[in-house]
């Protein structure tokens, strides 16, 4: 009796005209390899059995972001998710709210797009100085809780403004990333940057339930940087 038991969403663009589930009992241990630990040890075990089974992951590390997928209706990393918290049941789909390319395979297209859109990138005022730009360790340590996102997307497929596809929202990863530069002392593009961000359609349709930071792999609060951005706008009317 297999420990557990995997019920795919499998798609094949080339031959299925809609997506199916597909059981796959995780085998016992594999000769002397030791027995998979994690929902990714799990899928590259049964991938071992059907070669077609399509997935990303590049570090299983937990340091990539590649793996999310939906994992019993959450969105999480596979490579961070260990088989002994699971029930018997396993249901893997590819997270919710964008295209399926192949089985847990989707489109990341829209949530780069967004990431993109509010430019995360250092927006200096002066010329590149003949040294690194210098910040001061305590304006360093004031940006940590900001860093290290590795654009994963489990946020937003957790997040109902999100969901709703409501396009002028830049979700909860594009927050956090717009308000990272907004907070580093050595960028001069504040004003800009929260402009960018300062329609009644864009930061004020989140709903404040932090579905987005309980799903943050990396610990981070996006729901909490989303309330700073808004605390930055409101100001500027007072
Ligand atoms: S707090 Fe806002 S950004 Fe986070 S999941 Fe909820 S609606 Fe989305
Ligand atoms: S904020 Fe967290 S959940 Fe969202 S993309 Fe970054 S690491 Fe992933
Ligand atoms: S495979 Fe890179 S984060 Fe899981």
């Amino acid at each position: 009796m297999p420990a557990h038991t995997f019920i795919i969403q499998r798609f094949n663009p080339a031959t299925d005209a809609a997506a199916h589930m597909h059981t796959m009992p995780l085998p016992d241990a594999e000769g002397d390899a030791p027995p998979p630990r994690t929902v990714l040890d799990a899928l590259l075990t049964l991938r071992r059995r059907d070669a077609t089974l399509t997935f990303r992951c590049s570090s299983r590390d937990g340091a990539c972001g590649a793996d999310a997928i939906s994992i019993n209706g959450h969105s999480a990393l596979a490579s961070q998710t260990l088989l002994r918290h699971l029930p018997a049941a396993v249901v893997l789909r590819p997270l919710p709210g964008l295209r399926v390319l192949r089985d847990l395979a989707v489109d990341l297209t829209p949530f780069f797009r967004r990431i993109a859109a509010v430019q995360p990138w250092l927006r200096p005022a002066a010329a590149p100085p003949v040294h690194a730009r210098a910040q001061s360790q305590a304006r360093r340590a004031a940006l940590e809780p900001l860093l290290g996102c590795t654009l994963c997307a489990c946020c937003a497929a957790e997040c109902p403004s999100v969901l709703r596809n409501t396009g002028s929202f830049p979700g909860p990863a594009a927050a956090l990333h717009a308000l990272r530069f907004i907070a580093d002392s050595r960028d001069a593009a504040a004003t800009t940057r929260l402009n960018r961000l300062d329609a009644p359609q864009r930061l004020f349709l989140c709903r404040s339930a932090a579905n987005c930071t309980a799903a943050c792999p990396a610990g981070l609060n996006p729901a909490r940087a989303i309330a700073r951005l808004r605390q930055m706008l409101a100001r500027r009317v007072l």
